[in-house]
């Protein structure tokens, strides 16, 4: 562990120094920040298995106050609600790890890996916190919310990982990309009538299905691009395999009463939804074994092969979808693989630093988040995949 002092006096040091030294910066952080803290493999949590109800006395709801940041992931959202994760929404990759499998039993592995890119696209490498919000002082150690690919955005900032076509927000094109939408949630209860009034894996398919339609359809900048687009389809399956009441597949049911406590969506005399802070229903009970990273780019697989989604981006226009030039994703492995590689291939657009800073970053990032993957058998990144994402960027760019 780095000394507080000497990380100190490190950072205000790189204050003194002209840009051209943010490769000595970004070096040191590396070694020190992220081969240290900040971990592609967890240490042993306690595995939960077995039906658990949820939330327990030492986690009653809260409704967050003024400075507390929520976002767009109802999840995390309900786990600070009921102090699961810090109740003011700035939060560590220990605070998630521990977070996610005592309220829902997500495994280490899957946790780990999305604080891991939520502090390297969205937080603060030297701190190691991100905002599950928006931006957020309180994240940096200085205040000055400036994270080494230039800027901490908290999981709000549409170029980190947050994407279009989701459940129940808008695009980011649309202003506001992490505020519930109660329009939104009423389309997706109206895909769950078709399938009982449950929102089973099937209906959230159907789901992203139709919001892959509607934003190619009325947002002319849709982008629909790995990391953030996986995420996307991925968390669409959270839906069904976290909010069920017990275990989905197991005797668990994704009802009604459950789904829409978790959105906050609150159903008004006149039949039309508003928005109240994100809760545990009453009576519910986590699922039973823990949903792993294997398990969670198993159901990106079966959402990308069984519905009509591809990933691509319209050419800065509606109805001008181009889709991305790859090759079938017909496995687990090479689905996996691709995810691995996005991370190094979509280098955001917006960074600010010199290029040669953000591909060491990145790379960095990616070394942590290799042993994740090393099951996979990925082979080592191959640059040329980079151009599959320019050739979508520059139609969007116009060029
Ligand atoms: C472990 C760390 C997690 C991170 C960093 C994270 C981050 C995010 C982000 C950035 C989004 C927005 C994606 C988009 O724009 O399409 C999102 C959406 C979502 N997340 Fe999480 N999440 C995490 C864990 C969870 C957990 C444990 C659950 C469920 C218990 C969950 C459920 C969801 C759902 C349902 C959505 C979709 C909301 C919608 O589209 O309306 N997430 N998450
Ligand atoms: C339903 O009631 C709410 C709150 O009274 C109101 O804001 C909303 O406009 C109403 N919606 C419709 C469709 O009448
Ligand atoms: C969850 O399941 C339990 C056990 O079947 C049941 O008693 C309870 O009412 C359910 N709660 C919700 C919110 O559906
Ligand atoms: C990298 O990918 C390109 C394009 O798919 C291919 O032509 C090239 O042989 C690959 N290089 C390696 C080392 O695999």
């Amino acid at each position: 562990m780095m000394k507080p002092y000497l990380l100190l006096a490190f950072v205000s040091f790189s204050y003194a120094f002209p840009t051209s030294s943010w490769d000595q910066l970004s070096h040191r952080l590396m070694e020190t920040r992220m081969k240290r803290d900040i971990h592609g493999r967890q240490d042993p949590v306690a595995v939960v298995t077995g039906l658990t109800q949820i939330p327990d006395a030492d986690h009653p709801f809260m409704a967050p106050g003024p400075t507390d940041q929520r976002g767009p992931c109802p999840g995390l959202n309900v786990l600070a609600n009921h102090g699961y994760l810090p109740r003011s929404g700035i939060v560590t990759q220990a605070d998630i790890v521990s977070g996610v499998s005592e309220g829902f039993n997500m495994a280490p592995d899957l946790a780990g890996f999305l604080s891991l890119v939520s502090i390297a696209y969205d937080g603060d490498l030297v701190t190691g916190k991100f905002s599950i919000g928006g931006p957020d002082s309180r994240t940096s150690l200085l205040g000055a919310l400036q994270n080494i690919l230039g800027v901490e955005g908290g999981l709000d900032y549409h170029a980190g990982i947050e994407g279009d076509a989701s459940a129940t927000r808008d695009d980011a094109y649309f202003g506001d990309d992490h505020t519930m939408i109660p329009e939104l949630y009423a389309q997706m209860k109206s895909i769950a009538a078709n399938y009982g009034g449950l929102y089973t894996l099937e209906a959230m398919k159907d789901l992203q299905q139709l919001r892959h339609q509607q934003s190619v359809q009325t947002n002319p900048t849709f982008y629909f691009v790995p990391l953030a687009s996986a995420l996307d389809i991925g968390a669409k399956a959270f839906i069904t395999v976290f909010f069920t009441n017990g275990t989905y597949g197991d005797g668990g049911v994704p009802n009604e009463e459950s789904i829409s406590s978790f959105f906050g969506a609150q159903l008004l005399p006149n039949g039309s939804y508003q928005f109240v802070p994100e809760r545990f229903p009453d009576n519910w009970y986590r699922r039973g074994t823990p949903f792993t990273l294997l398990d969670g780019i198993g159901q990106i697989l079966d959402f990308y092969s069984t519905r009509d989604i591809p990933f691509g981006g319209n050419a800065g226009a509606v109805n001008t979808f181009e889709p991305l030039d790859i090759p079938a994703l017909t496995n687990v492995n090479g689905m996996a693989c691709f995810i691995r590689d996005a991370i190094q291939a979509n280098v955001p657009s917006s960074v600010s630093q010199p290029i040669q800073v953000v591909e060491q970053v990145i790379s960095s990032v990616v070394s942590v988040v290799d042993p994740l993957f090393e099951n996979f058998g990925c082979p080592a990144f191959n640059a040329s995949e980079t151009q599959a994402y320019a050739a979508i960027n520059e139609l969007q760019n116009g060029s």
